[in-house]
């Protein structure tokens, strides 16, 4: 027996009730399903967990010892026992990975920043205490570029007239790599944008025996006002001569992540990386779409510098921004979000999940 179609609740003449889903209101009415909390709870398409989390950390020199960086309140560069410290907690708060940087002394720094090869530098130093202490307890996802140890704060060679070489960066990034890789690294994540130096760092890990140490590429990573926080981190701000729009991507396109990101797999990338976070969702949606491969994306120090100014100006709730923003990566297709928020949104969420 056909049943009754009242007009109210968006029955045409003619319709029956098997025929059309009356998807108007009031037979549809989202707030029913937003009405209670444990509904909330079951219809959420979104989850966000620890494990989605990647910490990054600032090394520095000395031995206990604690630097705040004025940029980015909350952050400290720790000296390598600080950050084994750092490591032992982000396993407890079941953070998978650490990214870690390194705060180079200016005496190291040189214009070929040749400290990168350096096998007791500062990040093999930390990557091989952290693995003494902890094994594969956690991920260590080590930074490839040269930055941190160039006297101009480049990402790599300059010619004279301060241009940034692409083929003979590429190189001493082999070389950088394979330095990180023998220390116990066990993501190598190329932050320097050169041409080519996946398929090279993939070749050189190869022939060396690191068949399973992966590479997490910053495919597209783009020439951005969002890292000054960073920069200061690192100790590369004050140096930095120019700017890196010859390398980075420029903020106004989309299509060219698409070219970056497929040649990086083509070369042999494990994961790839949008960079910055939250301006650029739109480019992680387009990637998860279009490629079979994890993408994570960074949430920048400017990024979390803007969360703490405005928390600090009582402009917004800091927990309830923190969540929120990570959320809106995971709803854009991001696998997991590099975040200076790692260890605080891990605690949100442990305490959500086990009160
Ligand atoms: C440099 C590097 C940068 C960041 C990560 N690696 C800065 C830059 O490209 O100048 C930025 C991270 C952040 O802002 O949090 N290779």
């Amino acid at each position: 027996m056909p049943i009754e179609r009242p007009a109210a609740l968006g029955y045409g003449a003619g319709m029956t009730s098997h025929s059309i889903y009356p998807a108007q209101y009031p037979a549809s009415r989202l707030r029913r399903s937003r009405a209670a909390p444990w509904s909330r709870n079951m219809v959420r398409e979104t989850m966000l967990s620890p494990a989605d989390l990647i910490w990054p950390l600032f090394v520095t020199e000395g031995v206990n010892l604690e630097e705040p960086v004025a940029s980015l309140p909350g952050v400290s560069r720790w000296s390598v026992d600080g950050i084994v410290a750092c490591a032992d907690e982000a396993i407890k708060l079941g953070i998978p990975c650490l990214a870690l940087f390194p705060n180079t002394p200016a005496d190291r720094r040189s214009e070929d920043g040749e400290e990168a090869l350096n096998p007791d530098n500062l990040m093999c130093r930390a990557i091989r205490a952290i693995k003494a202490a902890h094994g594969d307890a956690i991920g260590l996802l080590t930074d490839v570029a040269l930055d941190p140890y160039t006297s101009n704060g480049q990402d790599g060679l300059v010619d004279a007239s301060g241009y940034v070489m692409n083929d003979e960066t590429v190189a001493m990034l082999v070389d950088q790599a394979i330095n990180q890789a023998e220390a116990g690294a066990d993501i190598i994540a190329p932050s320097d944008m050169m041409d080519g130096r996946i398929g090279a760092i993939r070749r050189a890990l190869e022939m060396r025996g690191h068949h399973n140490v992966q590479i997490m590429s910053y495919a597209a990573k783009y020439a951005s006002a969002f890292y000054g926080p960073f920069r200061d981190a690192v100790g590369s701000g004050g140096l930095l001569k120019g700017d890196k729009q010859s390398y980075q991507m420029d903020p106004a396109n989309s299509d060219e992540a698409l070219r970056e990101v497929a040649m990086d797999i083509a070369e042999g990338a494990d994961s790839v990386m949008v960079k910055p976070g939250m301006p650029y969702l739109d480019i992680v949606r387009r990637v998860r779409d279009h490629f079979n491969i994890p993408v994570f994306a960074y949430q920048v120090s400017g990024e979390y510098a803007m969360i703490e100014a405005a928390a600090a100006a009582g402009a917004g709730e800091r927990d309830a921004m923190i969540l929120e923003s990570l959320t809106a990566f995971k709803r854009a297709g991001a696998s997991g979000m590099l975040t200076y928020h790692a260890a605080h949104a891990a605690r949100l969420l442990n305490a959500r999940n086990h009160p």
